[in-house]
């Protein structure tokens, strides 16, 4: 049994803008089920402080050039019971609302402080100096935003293990060099093998160069970061550490997307039963005012950024709207993505709805109620989407990237044929190749048996996260071996 310090800037249900949240709450919960003595340490945002319930302060932090301190407030993840901590600092996570971005959809200007802060905090309860009295194995960390966390325990004599998991290569933490010398870090760390990248501060280098085992959320995704094309100026890198780096590819968690028990839709079914499946499509035809037709109804849900593919579907929207589909987006993100679809709805009212904002109820109705899902990502580490749509028996249309191309059959006829198909999959990013896509899913919409063999083939996968976490204990094991032979003294070395 290993003392597992999970780290992230998110965790489903306490605070979730993306998939995230999704595996920070998921993760851990497998882990403990592993009978791993795993902790969640997140910001203690004020929604996250809300919905954990009963919190108690069990620790505090002295904060380097701080008069006041950090308080470790100790509460249970509803669902799982994993012991999470929330790290209450009011100047830097007390405020309401997004934990990146402020009311006018801007990054907080104080952000590299606030996770500077945050990362401080994890290393001093993985070091056992927040009086806790207890000391961290391994520290799993999660995203740009606790980079500095493997970095700073690199200077330590005595140290966990680290493992850094990338979410998303495209968010990195990147602040103007004054930066470091205004958070006071130590200068060792500042060299272009170090958190320097190009005369900046970058937070993710200090997970990717300093942890001891790396790892992303598909195989796919793992081969192509370590390209110029989905490197983002860090392909070198990630290529220079290619030997420490896996793809492990994420779960879901399978009670709370059932479509047989779903509390979230109206009406219950399996692959059995999946004729019930229809009274969800009049539904949120109903719910979403669109008219109660047999045509094939798309759904999308997801954060409306360029990684998604949105200005795939904007360049094509009018033609595609001219087929005979019906389309219902949900989501948010960038304002020009958002005025253009709202642009779209309101020329085609009869064919298309879209809400702008983020709804969990609404979103796992689009998974029971669509016929297909649309998800054209440019690029995909993992995606929760399409492995949602897949267990609700909606096909995925996808652009066959990162965890869409691992975890997506496209419906080619031998596929089909084999029995093996779960979607349809294009290989280009464009409108054009977007729009022959969804053309075939009408055509296969059209042969009934077939369509019901893609949807039961694709409630059959199972994508569960014991497989994952179980990989992830190998990771940990890697990665205490690699610390021992970099000299670090470990916490607990092994008997
Ligand atoms: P990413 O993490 O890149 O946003 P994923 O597919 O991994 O993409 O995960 C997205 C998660 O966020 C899913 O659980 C999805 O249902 C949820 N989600 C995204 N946007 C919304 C929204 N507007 N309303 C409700 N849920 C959303
Ligand atoms: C990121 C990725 C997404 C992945 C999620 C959870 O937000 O964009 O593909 O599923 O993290 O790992």
């Amino acid at each position: 049994m290993s003392k597992i310090l999970f780290a992230a800037s998110e965790a489903h249900p306490l605070i979730k803008t993306g998939g995230l949240a999704d595996v920070s709450g998921s993760l851990p919960a497998a882990l403990k089920r592993l009978r791993q003595a795993v902790r969640l340490v997140i910001p203690a945002y004020p929604q996250a402080k809300q919905r954990a319930g009963d919190l108690k302060p069990v620790g505090s932090i002295r904060l380097p050039g701080s008069t006041q301190v950090m308080t470790v407030l100790e509460g249970r993840m509803p669902g799982s019971g994993v012991i999470v901590w929330l790290l209450d600092y009011p100047p830097a996570f007390g405020r309401e609302g997004n934990p990146y971005v402020g009311p006018d959809g801007r990054d907080w200007p104080d952000n590299a402080e606030r996770f500077a802060l945050f990362c401080r905090g994890v290393v001093a309860i993985a070091q056992d100096r927040a009086g806790l009295d207890w000391r961290a194995d391994v520290v799993h960390c999660n995203d740009w935003q606790t980079g500095l966390v493997p970095a700073l325990l690199s200077l330590e004599t005595v140290r966990p293990a680290t493992v850094f998991t990338i979410h998303n290569l495209s968010y990195q933490g990147i602040f103007p060099a004054e930066t470091f010398v205004r958070l006071g870090l130590p200068h060792e760390l500042w060299h272009y093998r170090g958190l320097e990248f190009f005369n900046h501060l970058s937070f993710i280098k200090g997970g990717l160069v300093y942890a001891d085992r790396l790892s992303t959320v598909s195989p796919t995704y793992a081969r192509e970061i370590q390209t110029p094309e989905f490197g983002y100026g860090l392909d070198g890198l990630l290529r220079h550490r290619a030997e420490a780096l896996r793809g492990i590819l994420n779960g879901i968690d399978l009670q709370e997307w059932d479509p047989a028990h779903d509390p979230h839709i109206p009406c219950h079914y399996d692959a059995e039963h999946l004729t019930a499946k229809r009274g969800n499509k009049r539904a949120l035809q109903e719910e979403l005012g669109l008219p109660a037709s047999d045509q094939l109804l798309l759904g999308s849900v997801g954060r409306l950024v360029e990684q998604k593919g949105v200005d795939l579907v904007i360049a094509c929207i009018d033609r595609l709207l001219e087929l005979p589909l019906q389309l219902a987006v949900v989501g948010s993100g960038d304002p020009a993505f958002e005025q253009a679809l709202q642009e779209a709805a309101e020329r085609h009212p009869h064919k298309m709805s879209l809400r702008l904002g983020y709804d969990e109820g609404l979103a796992h109705r689009v998974e029971a109620g669509a016929d297909a899902f649309l998800m054209p990502s440019r690029f995909e580490p993992c995606g929760l989407n399409q492995l949602y749509s897949l267990r609700y028996g909606t096909p995925p249309i996808v652009h066959a990237v990162g965890g869409l191309a691992d975890t997506v059959v496209d419906a080619s006829p031998e596929a089909l044929k084999e029995k093996r198909a779960t979607g349809f999959c294009f290989y280009y990013a464009s409108p054009e190749v977007l729009f022959h896509s969804v053309e075939r899913a009408l055509a296969l919409y059209e042969k009934p048996a077939l369509w019901e063999q893609l949807a039961r083939t694709g409630m059959a996968q199972v994508f569960d996260w014991r497989s994952s976490a179980r990989q992830y204990l190998q990771l940990y094991e890697e990665a205490q071996a690699a610390a021992r032979q970099t000299g670090a003294g470990l916490a607990h070395p092994p008997a």
